[in-house]
């Protein structure tokens, strides 16, 4: 069944059900743009559970949501099939021991905590290595095709600072095979879609309860007045707003920071990017653009314009398997210090691997530098440099459903925050979708099974209404994307792999004009759609994430991690904390709990010294 094509319905207190309801009503008047346009209809539906994002995590929560017998409507602003994950590459991580079988969940989960320097949550941690091999089992079970060892085992290889290989994979597609099974197995349980609807509002009642979101439909314009009890943010990270990036264009935009905080949610550790080391520096269009740690799994080195090895500097016992942040830092290091390419990059090279291992286990990464460079790195090496990759910090949520302050609101995946602390161990984030996107389905279905009624309020339907029609009627004259790009370069400039006060002070003072012009844009639908209103709700988004992102790596005045600060180059043990941003200028430190001690005896020790040596 497709929503697109229902009726519209208003109520105000009604009693909730499973099953969607769509009731007749009258549509409300269409208010007519300052160009004279008419403004689209409004369409009302009512759902059971409603998921905001349609990657890997806000599909398997849906899928857990019908399983459990709940409707379920997945909105996304992109076509299920080309979500972000289908990016994701390498590999997704559970100690099934089928190559390394000394391994246990205990030490995946160690290995996780050590590499987060101390600002992973413990529980959240536990929950995820615990479940890692169940979520796998899952995936298999929903039919998706590992790459296995002729026995039938299932492959696994090493990411970088694991202490065994536990990383499955197919090819170098993982992410996208993940996707490609989850749709098939939403589809097959009667999951609800959206495409190209962007989300602008998660409406909340007088008590401060979820009861539905706002949006409206890219291509056309059409509002969407989605009632329902209980709404999951799926809707990933806030990467794009550096310059280079591994996402794509209009994706990863903030949107999960912006809808939650305007829910009355919290953000949690907003500092904590990770960049990755590997992103191509061409075409300028694709800059970013990853090459999987795969390459390096296999065996890929990195080498400056010197043509020296340069890890053995950095980290001579891992080398080129070193954690993401110091290979990351290591190559900015060496590209700041003037032994980098021409082109502001280093060197990757895989072309002494064998061209069947190439070709087998590293497919995308040949096929992307074919297509965008016409560079066989079966015979030559890729330019590469950090690129930002993926926002370890997000929606602040209770560890053990994902549940945020908010009642009936959840966030999961790159949307939440608890996992990965100030490093993501490779191959993390897509066994959290897995566990996660299952509790959280979980607890959801249990707030639709258990509402009597759902509160709803006509004034935050109003207000959303007003927000979508006040962008579309503005005459400002500012343009939504030379503001985007400012917002990158802003942020690419003043707050990138290394950091400092002044530095961040200037981003703030250059973010507040921004925030100030952006209140004037213009925005120009046309015949082809509405996508620069959805850009402008993107630059909202982002706007916010970048000030949270600002203002938590100021109150951060130390090195940890992702997080470099030129100016205080050493970790301080006093900021063992999360950073919980509610607001410009309302940050909390929030203590972390210790690890089980059987866990604790496991971790290696991690020596932040001579880290930073610009
Ligand atoms: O390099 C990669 O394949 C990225 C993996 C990840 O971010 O988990």
């Amino acid at each position: 069944m497709s929503h697109t094509d229902t009726p519209t319905c208003t109520s105000h207190t009604t009693a909730s059900t499973n099953a969607p309801t769509v009731t007749p009503a009258t549509a409300p008047a269409r208010p007519v743009t300052a160009a004279g346009r008419k403004h689209p209809r409004e369409r009302q539906l009512a759902t059971s559970a409603l998921v905001v994002g349609t990657g890997g995590s806000g599909l398997r929560a849906a899928i857990e949501l019908r399983e459990q017998g709940i409707d379920v409507l997945a909105v996304g602003k992109r076509p299920r099939s080309d979500a972000h994950t289908t990016l994701a590459a390498g590999g997704i991580n559970a100690a099934l021991g089928t190559m390394d079988p000394e391994d246990s969940w205990e030490q995946h989960a160690a290995d996780t905590l050590t590499e987060s320097y101390g600002l992973a949550d413990p529980r959240t941690v536990e929950i995820v290595t615990r479940g890692a091999a169940r979520g796998i089992e899952d995936l298999a079970r929903f039919g998706m095709e590992f790459a296995r060892e002729e026995d039938g085992r299932i492959s696994q290889r090493f990411f970088g600072a694991h202490t065994w290989r536990r990383t499955s994979f197919a090819g170098d597609y993982t992410g996208l095979e993940i996707q490609r099974t989850l749709v098939a197995r939403a589809e097959a349980l009667g999951v609800d879609f959206l495409e190209h609807v962007c989300i602008t509002k998660v409406l909340v009642n007088d008590d401060g309860a979820v009861f539905g979101a706002y949006g409206f439909h890219e291509l056309t314009g059409e509002r969407r007045l989605i009632h329902a009890d209980a709404v999951v943010l799926a809707c990933g990270g806030h990467n794009r707003i550096w310059r280079r990036t591994s996402s794509r264009r209009n994706e990863n935009t903030g949107d999960s920071f912006r809808l939650a905080h305007e829910a009355g949610a919290r953000i949690r550790d907003a500092e904590l990017v990770q960049f990755h080391p590997s992103g191509i520096l061409e075409p300028e269009a694709d800059a970013g653009t990853l090459v999987s740690e795969a390459a390096r799994g296999e065996g890929g080195i990195l080498r400056n314009a010197l043509g020296e090895r340069y890890m053995q500097r950095y980290d001579p016992e891992r080398m080129e398997l070193s954690t993401r942040d110091r290979v990351a830092l290591a190559g900015y290091t060496e590209i700041k210090e003037g032994r980098g390419t021409p082109n502001g990059g280093v060197w990757l090279d895989v072309s002494h691997l064998p061209r069947e291992q190439i070709m087998e286990r590293l497919p995308r990464v040949y096929q992307t530098l074919m297509e965008l460079q016409m560079l066989d790195i079966t015979a030559e090496p890729v330019e590469v440099a950090p690129t930002a990759h993926y926002s370890m910090g997000g929606v602040w949520v209770r560890p053990e459903d994902h549940s945020t302050d908010v009642p009936g609101l959840f966030a999961i995946g790159e949307a939440a925050s608890g996992l990965h602390g100030a490093n993501r161990l490779g191959g993390n984030s897509l066994i959290e979708l897995l566990v996660y996107g299952r509790l959280t389905g979980q607890a959801a279905a249990e707030v639709c099974r258990t509402a009597e009624v759902q509160q709803r309020s006509h004034a935050a339907v109003e207000a959303a209404r007003a927000e979508v029609s006040g962008l579309l009627e503005s005459e400002g004259g500012e343009n939504v994307r030379a503001l985007q790009r400012a917002l990158r370069d802003l942020m690419t400039e003043h707050c990138g792999v290394v950091r400092s006060e002044a530095g961040l002070q200037r981003g703030l003072t250059e973010l507040a004009v921004l925030e100030e012009r952006a209140r004037n844009v213009t925005v120009h639908p046309d015949q082809a759609g509405y996508q620069d209103l959805a850009h402008a709700f993107d630059l909202r988004a982002s706007l916010l994430a970048a000030r949270a992102t600002l203002e938590c790596a100021l109150e951060r005045r130390e090195t940890r991690g992702c997080h470099n600060r030129s100016d205080f180059p050493r970790t301080d043990p006093g900021m063992r904390v999360n950073l919980v941003w509610s607001g410009p200028g309302r940050i909390e430190r929030e203590a972390i709990a210790e690890a089980h001690p059987d866990i604790a005896a496991l971790m290696r020790e991690v020596d932040q010294d001579g880290k930073l040596v610009e």
